[in-house]
């Protein structure tokens, strides 16, 4: 199989689970691309009345132009669900978001999100976090002065370019990404980079996700994660 038919086998799959009358958050990615025209295809054949919250306006569009009625986050009461890929994810369930430069509006559904969802293909899975240049979002203004000051800290920054230019995200600011090939301590992580002005958030999704649907040749495993203390509480 390739790899967009395992991206695409989990999409499938993860529209499933999506049930009438549902406020479900859509993530961003090309294998929540697939779970998005899953969807479509449902509320167009099978009169599926839900409501998609996007994470980015990649999504926002497509969900539009199959005709899932769409809403900002700070337009409904509560999200049922929210359906997202991963860029990596460890034996204890935590992940790295932000390769496609929107874990900030994705971090942001989530936690407003009463259950959360992952779909991605085997080869996103990892015993341990890093592998996976680690994604901020940072204000442009100053960033500069923080990207100093990461590389003092060993955490390998590069700003995050296309073409020659600085990648923007979805509000206009940088994405910087931290090379650091193995994370030994993600809460640890989390709690400095939480500190830092100018990081808008980082890319680590701690304690957020509660079922994992992963894509292997043989077809799809429904992973559950243990539950435990919501991202939003551990901030706190
Ligand atoms: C977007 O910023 C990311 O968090 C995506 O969810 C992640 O990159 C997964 O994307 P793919 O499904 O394209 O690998």
């Amino acid at each position: 199989m390739t790899q967009d038919e395992l991206k695409k086998m989990v999409g499938d799959l993860a529209a499933t689970y999506v049930k009438d009358g549902m406020v479900v958050g859509l993530g961003t990615g090309s294998t929540v691309k697939f779970m998005v025209d899953a969807l479509g295809h449902r509320v167009a054949k099978e009169g599926l009345k839900i409501v998609g919250v996007p994470t980015s306006d990649r999504t926002a569009a497509q969900g539009r132009k199959l005709g899932i009625p769409i809403k900002a986050v700070d337009e409904v009461d509560q999200i049922d669900l929210t359906i997202d890929g991963a860029d990596q994810i460890d034996a204890d369930f935590q992940g790295i978001k932000g390769g496609g430069a929107a874990h900030l509006f994705e971090k942001i559904v989530a936690i407003n999100s009463k259950r959360n969802m992952w779909i991605v293909d085997e080869s996103k899975m990892a015993p341990k976090l890093g592998s996976f240049p680690l994604p901020l979002e940072v204000i442009p203004y100053g960033s500069q002065q923080l990207f100093k000051r990461l590389a003092a800290k060993g955490l390998h920054p590069a700003f995050r370019e296309q073409a020659g230019q600085r990648v923007l995200t979805d509000s206009k600011n940088y994405v910087i990404d931290l090379h650091l090939g193995q994370i030994d301590d993600a809460f640890r992580l989390a709690q400095y980079l939480n500190q830092q002005v100018g990081i808008v958030e980082h890319g680590l999704f701690l304690n957020v996700v509660n079922t994992v649907i992963v894509g292997y040749a043989d077809g799809p495993k429904v992973l559950q994660a243990p539950e435990r203390p919501n991202y939003r509480d551990l901030k706190a």
